[in-house]
């Protein structure tokens, strides 16, 4: 196991009815920005219940809203949302929607204070100094409004983690960055608000909260039995959950298991002391910045691929994966590239059952498409990615290769 520190600040305030909870977790005289996505938190009432806990008898707090944060939340519109900030002198901002509302409002947490020097009123966030601290990661940002957030669709764990990714259309252009101060002060995990999931999103969920396991489980062992054991778990849940939820999808336990599997995928307790890949991402954003994927099934369509192509750098958590989390027989009267494969294999069908793409031909791509992505992939300093920084763009072009 490699040295590590953990820290995780994350107030997680887990179960049915606990929104209103939000009247004891945001200050009482606090500036709030509520931000969500583009209509479910009203359709739901998600944003009503969020809105009547904040004005809670006793209440001195300001309430304001910003809606219309995309899926893959766009640059341009989270500048108007950080420019509202400054308006209206913000101090809280709460995040009610997925991993798009929460990372896109950490990115106005971070930047609002960016403002132009010589613009009339220096309420307007500077676009040019924005784009900089997303192109580098906002590893330099010193300061950010207070966050906190309530989780409607389980997914990414950005509930529980100080990143985010941003996209920029325009600039084709989809962004990681992660600054401690993006950590929420708190976030609401209430399952009920998720059974107004499409299926859908909510077998994107369980596929982005699988591959999020996978980046930082499958790469080389390093005796770390804890975080292993831990994602093993987190993959054998995702698997029975994902399986349970799409027979059941009113199965309020079902949810809950979810919910919590997915947040616990990705807030760094299982990714502390490991080698980490990430290539799957990295490819997958650029699938998503280009062709308009749902994030999670840009993962899908790559994992197989890169499992195929690197199985010789990643042979020994490949058979551990295959035993551990497929129980698979590794005894040594079998072949192993057969076990390797048997375990891909699982990993494709168990996507295909979620109604899952596992090839670029799923989502009507063909090889046309590689070139694009591979130069998108360069654009992005994306050239030496995974485990052992060796994933050069010749590997990512035999990766998509291999999914065409
Ligand atoms: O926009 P609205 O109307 O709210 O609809 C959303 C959106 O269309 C809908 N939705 C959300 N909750 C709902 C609901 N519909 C009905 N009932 C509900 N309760 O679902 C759609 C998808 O929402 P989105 O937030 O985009 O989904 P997700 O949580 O999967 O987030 C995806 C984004 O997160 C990023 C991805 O790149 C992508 O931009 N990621 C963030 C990470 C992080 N912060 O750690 C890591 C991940 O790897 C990922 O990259
Ligand atoms: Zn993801």
């Amino acid at each position: 196991m490699n040295n590590f520190q953990y820290f995780n600040p994350v107030r997680i305030v887990f179960g049915e009815g606990q929104i209103k909870e939000l009247s004891n977790l945001v200050p009482n005289n606090a500036r709030v920005l509520i931000t969500y996505g583009g209509g479910s938190a009203q359709r739901t009432g998600t944003l009503d219940e969020v809105k009547d806990a904040l004005n809670a008898e006793g209440s001195k707090r300001e309430v304001f809203e910003f809606g219309g944060i995309e899926p893959n939340p766009e640059f341009t519109t989270l500048m108007k949302a950080a420019d509202m900030v400054n308006e209206n002198n913000v101090d809280f901002i709460l995040a009610v929607g997925g991993g798009s509302v929460i990372d896109g409002s950490k990115f106005v947490a971070l930047v609002s204070h960016l403002t132009e020097e010589d613009s009339p009123s220096s309420n307007k966030v500077s676009r040019e100094k924005a784009w900089d601290a997303l192109t580098s990661f906002t590893k330099g940002i010193d300061s950010a409004i207070d966050l906190g957030a309530v989780l409607t669709i389980p997914a990414t764990g950005s509930e529980m983690n100080s990143g985010g990714v941003i996209n920029y259309s325009e600039r084709q252009a989809k962004l990681p960055f992660g600054n401690p101060l993006t950590y929420p002060k708190f976030s609401i995990l209430d399952p009920t608000k998720t059974l107004t999931l499409p299926e859908r999103q909510v077998m994107n969920g369980v596929a982005d909260a699988f591959v999020h396991v996978i980046e930082q489980y499958l790469t080389y062992p390093v005796n770390a039995k804890v975080q292993d054991a831990f994602a093993e778990s987190l993959l054998k849940i995702l698997i029975t959950e994902g399986k349970a939820v799409k027979a059941n999808p009113d199965d309020l336990e079902v949810r809950k298991n979810i919910m919590w599997t997915a947040t616990m995928a990705l807030n760094g307790l299982i990714g502390a002391g490991v080698p980490q890949d990430w290539t799957t991402h990295m490819i997958g954003h650029e699938l998503t910045s280009l062709h308009s994927i749902d994030h999670a099934r840009t993962l899908t369509i790559v994992l197989p691929s890169l499992m195929r192509e690197l199985k010789v750098s990643k042979k020994d958590k490949l058979l551990q994966y295959a035993q551990n989390v497929w129980n698979i027989s590794t005894d040594t009267a079998q072949d192993e590239d057969a076990i390797i494969e048997e375990a891909i294999v699982r990993t494709e069908n168990f996507f295909k059952d979620l109604g899952l793409p596992i090839s670029l031909a799923d989502a009507n791509l063909d090889e046309s498409a590689i070139d694009p992505i591979i130069k998108q992939l360069e654009a992005h300093g994306m050239t030496k990615l995974g485990e052992h920084k060796a994933n050069d763009l010749e590997v990512s072009r035999r990766i998509l290769q291999r999914a065409a």
